[in-house]
């Protein structure tokens, strides 16, 4: 017998960086996302004889010890969650290429919940609402709530919800500088910005930017969205720059590009969204109407970069 779910990445324009609380990942501010549909992870459940173990789906994936031992760790809360004793073989894969610096913590445990909920509830003769389920989700990884919905999505004290906006299909691409794991992992990102004095405003700031980004997609004021998410991912990489000790995701290609992509809107007074997670890459969104723009920008690229977009494999 097995079970399977697959689950998408997202990427938060507004974000999700400290906790308020660390065992059931509360976060300190409200985070807003959209949703990568072409960047999944398909996880396979069967049940096995005396311990839960990690196999991959595909021959290409791979999974370090530590991370092996994430997903598991994750499986046991949901197990405990249904009082179940059994075992697990826990097979997964994404459908984009391994170690090509795409955070994939969000699709991975977003579909390990799934895929467990689904077997769980099966094997148990139980069921649960959404709510538990996003609970659970944010319980393996935070930011993996948000991947349970499509869309633009909203993650504040209420849970999460999809919000109706203008541009509901993005194309998105990721500028990769390195394809390495990060070496500071999120989870110690979320604990070391405390100690950052620029910590003390940041949920109001995160609150602010929040509404005007959802103001600026209702009225289609793209620039203002684009400037937003701007100062968005700068405020959080502030935080790592001004921690105690401080430490940092950006490469001097990074800031390279960064610079090259503020110029371009300059030049041409339009461009992507543009946002950085808790690494060296940059993610752009572009509207539909930008396909011309978007080969434009990609095309003029200083040096030699990788582009993974929603076409790449
Ligand atoms: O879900 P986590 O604990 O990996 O945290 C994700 C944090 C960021 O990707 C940097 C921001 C976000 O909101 O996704």
């Amino acid at each position: 017998m097995k079970w399977q779910a697959q689950a998408p990445a997202n990427i938060a324009l507004i974000k999700y960086m400290g906790k308020t609380e660390y065992a059931t990942n509360q976060p300190a501010n409200a985070s807003f996302s959209y949703t990568l549909n072409h960047l999944t992870t398909r996880v396979e459940l069967e049940l096995g004889e005396t311990s839960d173990r990690w196999e991959p789906l595909t021959p290409k994936t791979r999974l370090s010890p530590a991370q092996q031992a994430r997903f598991l760790n994750h499986l046991n809360r949901i197990k405990t969650h249904f009082g179940f004793n059994g075992h697990f073989i826990v097979r997964s894969a994404n459908n984009f290429p391994a170690g090509c610096g795409l955070a994939s913590s969000a699709s991975s445990f977003a579909a390990l919940t799934k895929a467990s909920v689904i077997a769980l509830a099966a094997l148990t003769q139980q069921s649960i609402d959404f709510a538990i389920l996003t609970t659970l989700s944010r319980q393996g990884s935070g930011s993996s709530c948000r991947s349970l919905l499509d869309g633009w999505v909203l993650w504040d004290n209420n849970g999460i919800q999809p919000v109706d906006l203008p541009y509901p299909h993005l194309s998105h691409c990721v500028l990769i500088v390195d394809r390495k794991e990060k070496s500071i992992s999120s989870s110690h990102a979320h604990e070391a910005v405390l100690s950052s004095l620029l910590f003390d405003g940041r949920p109001k700031r995160a609150a602010l930017r929040l509404d005007q980004l959802i103001t600026a997609l209702k009225t289609s004021d793209w620039r203002l969205a684009y400037e937003t998410t701007w100062h968005e991912f700068w405020d959080m990489h502030s935080l790592f720059e001004t921690a105690s000790p401080t430490f940092s995701y950006l490469t001097p290609q990074s800031l390279t590009l960064l610079r090259h992509i503020q110029d371009f809107w300059t030049r041409e007074g339009d461009g992507p969204l543009v946002t950085m997670d808790a690494g060296p890459n940059i993610h752009l969104l572009f509207r539909p109407d930008q396909i011309q723009l978007r080969h434009q920008l990609l095309g003029g690229l200083p040096g030699t970069i990788d582009v993974f977009s929603s076409g790449s494999q």
